[in-house]
């Protein structure tokens, strides 16, 4: 037969993806309720600057924090522990997207507040290492990310549930060359890992009072991953029967987000993975760019809270990393803070960002020096905070 070695050895891997994916199912399966941080004696608060304006954003971001929780790190209540080594180059040199050590400092914490690390590509000076945000995610198990987008005066306001450990990412970096003129990937979805993301928006869904949950696939070209998690989904919104749901193809829901009369009808979103990743800068982009949106990755033990951008190497590369906007991570702040059972708190950081972004703006962040630095601007939503 034409090809027969280079299917055997292309059948090999996929056998060998097989059964890492039904390990992976056996894991989830077995996986435990997720934590009750209010019930712990100490949070564990791990700080990651990553690479290119990770840092310089990170660090904004853990200074209002810190400020924030002074009292209950004097009590012992909360512990920061700075993680340092995801660095491209750190991660280069060990070859893997985290290398053991960081790894092992990560999963010493609760929670992290985690900088954008840089992706390599194709054609990038760096080797084709897996993303750090992904390896991480799959890690630490972090199965949902939470994504919030609120333009008041717009009348939006969405919260999206992107699956984070399946869909195109799963085996992402795992793809078979069968032969120099063919190359294919694998998309995973599986009944634990979407029956999780969706019990998670419906329960929001609920316990926040929003009457509209729009599920978003592409089954009707994508039948067998997109079409179970599509049939799982309206499955369980018959468990919430006070909910509207409602079923969208990814293509036209992109171009419903632009449609002014229809958008504010949607309030919650279940997506697989590359859809959420897709849409969700998008929506960002309607609040004023990739840059003010943060992003929640939740697990039943871990949780990370990141920027919804990269790590803008140009800027550093200019010596304009010191105007990098902070907003991202204080948003992130935001969704950290609410996480670990700090909602007081949450709800007055996010109001200060308000305040700062988006009504007073005494300070603006124009990414070079027409606008102010970022400490500047975390030092504005500090003073900010003092006055609520
Ligand atoms: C995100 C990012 C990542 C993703 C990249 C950096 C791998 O775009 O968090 O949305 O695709 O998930
Ligand atoms: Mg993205």
């Amino acid at each position: 037969m034409k090809y027969e070695a280079q299917i055997e050895a292309a059948a090999e891997h996929f056998k060998k993806l097989l059964s890492e994916q039904l390990e992976r199912v056996d894991r989830i399966n077995a996986a435990g309720d997720a934590v009750d941080y209010t019930k712990k004696d100490q949070i564990v608060i791990g700080i990651c600057g990553g690479d290119g304006i990770g840092p310089t954003i990170t660090a904004a971001a853990q200074t209002v924090l810190t400020d924030m929780l002074s009292e209950e790190v004097k009590k012992g209540k909360i512990v920061f522990k700075v993680i340092d080594g995801l660095t491209i180059e750190n991660r280069v040199e060990h070859m893997k997207a985290i290398p053991d050590d960081v790894l092992a400092e990560l999963k010493s914490c609760d929670v992290i507040l985690k900088g954008p690390t840089t992706t390599p590509r194709a054609g990038d000076p760096w080797p084709n290492i897996e993303s750090a945000n992904v390896a991480m995610r799959k890690e630490l198990d972090l199965y949902a990310n939470v994504r919030p987008v609120s333009v008041p005066e717009k009348g939006i306001d969405w919260t999206f549930f992107r699956e984070n450990t399946e869909g195109g990412y799963a085996v992402g970096s795992k793809g078979i060359h069968v032969t120099e003129d063919l190359g294919m990937d694998f998309v995973v979805t599986t009944t634990e890992g979407t029956n999780r993301i969706a019990r998670l928006a419906f329960e929001y869904a609920r316990a926040n009072g929003k009457n509209r949950v729009s599920i978003v696939t592409k089954a009707n070209v994508i039948k067998t991953t997109d079409g179970k998690f599509l049939r799982l989904c309206e499955e369980m919104a018959k468990e919430y029967p006070e909910i509207t749901t409602d079923e969208w193809f990814i293509d036209i829901m992109t171009a419903k987000l632009v449609d002014e009369k229809r958008r504010r009808d949607f309030k919650v979103f279940i997506l697989p993975n590359l859809y959420g990743d897709i849409i969700t800068d998008e929506a960002a982009e309607f609040q004023g760019g990739v840059g003010t949106a943060g992003s929640a990755n939740i697990g039943k033990r871990y949780a990370m809270f990141e920027a919804i951008h990269g790590s803008a190497p140009r800027m550093v590369k200019e010596g304009r990393a010191q105007y990098a906007d902070p907003c991202s991570m204080l948003r992130a702040t935001v969704l950290l803070l609410s996480h670990i059972g700090y909602q007081a708190e949450s709800d007055k950081l996010a109001r200060a960002l308000d305040i700062c972004m988006f009504e007073e703006k005494k300070l603006t962040i124009t990414g070079r020096d027409t606008g102010c630095t970022c400490a500047e601007f975390s030092q504005y939503v500090m003073d900010t905070l003092k006055s609520l």
